[in-house]
């Protein structure tokens, strides 16, 4: 396994490109399950998440060619699809589950394993499963796998909040299993994400007849058949995020290019609380900092609020801003392995249950640090760029989950960060 080393506190400026969405790119590599065309998709990373998908397709009988240089997958078919996502791979990465809309939509059976929990929370499926009953599936959980099946899928209304507001998987399970169905589907308290209405893009694309994706309420009316499409994915908008605080927190200066302001709302709202400098125009910003930022508290909510996969990441930036900020984490209580990690680092910061209060110091001192998920792995980067000394960092197989060539790109600006072997 490899570690990566940063040396800290030199300021980061210049330009960085943003790559595609993972979390809209996974969804709609599954949507491909819903037609026996070939699908285009463009802009996609190279990601282990994406190359996980695409072993997942391929296990199910799709072909897919991926040319990572230019970002450009092609899925098509190749045998008959299977009705089974195998444990193996669906283990790895949360994400997967959401084949079983697709494979209930289309071949009205499917049986795929149960995701698990991970380290940031149980991760449970239960609105997955009510929104497809709804719709008139069977549903069992045996050995760890969700057995779903139906003689006929039938529209209907669905309500998907649960106890921590709309899930983005659920939406995106409910909305393919519904495509195909008898009639109309009205999802309520749909999750609004911009992931989320990039997968009804795509399949409107396809032939689907979607509507209000983006706002709470989605309406689906079902369709015989979707054919091929070609699709480019949307820009990510946490990686933005990730390099819009990589410039304050290392007093830098970057233009953040292929970002949609749109989308990050919350996040460029408390920078600017906090006294920064963002400055959009049509699909890049430029963030910056004249003068030392104040601390903000923050509280992480469903889209349009401020996003839990940012979270991890400002409290990095809050720990080297002197102050107090408090950051509520109402999505996943538990999502707070950073904490520890950033402590050694010299950060002060206390867990109170969904709270961490950050003591915001001058400086971090560089460490031999580990990082648990994809998030709290670039919360680790952003503090080895501020911290004074080397910072090591291991189990970095995570943030390879999630950031597409982020040493080059981070290199490029000034950073001084290289990759070793552990
Ligand atoms: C998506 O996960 C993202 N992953 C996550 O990003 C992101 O953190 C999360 O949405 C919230 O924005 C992908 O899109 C691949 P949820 P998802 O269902 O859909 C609870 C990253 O770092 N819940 O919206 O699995 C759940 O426990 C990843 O890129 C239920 O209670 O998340 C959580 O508290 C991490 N029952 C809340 O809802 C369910 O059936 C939101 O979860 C489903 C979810």
């Amino acid at each position: 396994m490899d570690k990566l080393l940063i040396e800290g506190s030199l300021p980061l400026k210049g330009e960085v490109t943003v790559s595609g969405a993972k979390n809209s790119v996974l969804p709609i590599l599954a949507a491909t399950l819903l037609t026996d065309d070939a699908c285009v998709l463009r802009g996609v990373p190279n990601l282990r998440d994406t190359n996980t998908m695409f072993k997942i397709l391929r296990s199910l009988g799709k072909a897919v060619d991926f040319d990572g240089d230019k970002g450009v997958v092609t899925v098509s078919p190749s045998k008959n699809i299977s009705y089974i996502a195998d444990y193996k791979l669906v283990s790895t990465m949360r994400a997967s589950f959401c084949v079983l809309g697709p494979l209930l939509a289309k071949l009205k059976k499917a049986k795929v394993s149960l995701p698990g929990g991970c380290i940031i929370g149980i991760r449970p499926v239960d609105l997955h499963i009510k929104g497809l009953k709804a719709l008139g599936a069977e549903i069992d959980v045996e050995g760890g796998y969700v057995v779903a099946s139906a003689k006929k899928l039938k529209g209907n209304l669905v309500y998907l909040g649960g106890v921590f507001g709309s899930s983005v998987l659920a939406t995106d399970n409910v909305m393919m299993a519904a495509v195909f169905a008898q009639g109309n589907t009205v999802i309520e308290s749909a999750a609004c994400e911009p992931e989320v209405a990039d997968l009804a893009e795509f399949l409107i694309k396809m032939g689907a007849k979607i509507k209000g994706h983006g706002t709470p309420i989605i309406e689906i009316e079902g369709v015989k058949h979707l054919h091929g499409a070609e699709h480019r994915i949307i820009p990510d908008r946490i990686e933005a995020g990730t390099f819009m605080l990589a410039s304050l927190i290392t007093r830098g200066d970057i233009t953040i290019k292929n970002a949609c302001c749109g989308h990050l709302g919350a996040l460029i709202d408390k920078l600017q609380e906090a006294g920064a400098c963002v400055c959009k125009s049509e699909n890049s910003l430029r963030v910056y900092s004249r003068k030392n930022l104040k601390p903000v508290n923050i509280t992480t909510l469903p889209f349009p609020g401020f996003a839990t996969d940012m979270q991890a990441q400002f409290m990095s930036l809050m720990s080297v801003t002197p102050g107090i900020s408090v950051i509520t984490e109402k999505i996943y209580p538990d999502r707070f392995m950073h904490v520890a990690e950033l402590n050694r680092m010299g950060a002060t910061i206390q867990r109170e249950g969904p709270h961490a209060i950050v003591a915001g110091i001058k400086s971090l001192s560089g460490a031999p640090v580990m990082a648990s998920d994809l998030r709290a792995s670039a919360s680790l980067v952003l503090a080895g760029l501020v911290a004074k000394g080397k910072t090591a960092i291991s189990r970095i197989y995570h943030l390879e989950r999630g950031y597409e060539n982020i040493e080059s790109k981070l290199e490029k600006i000034g950073a001084r960060i290289w990759r070793e072997r552990e």
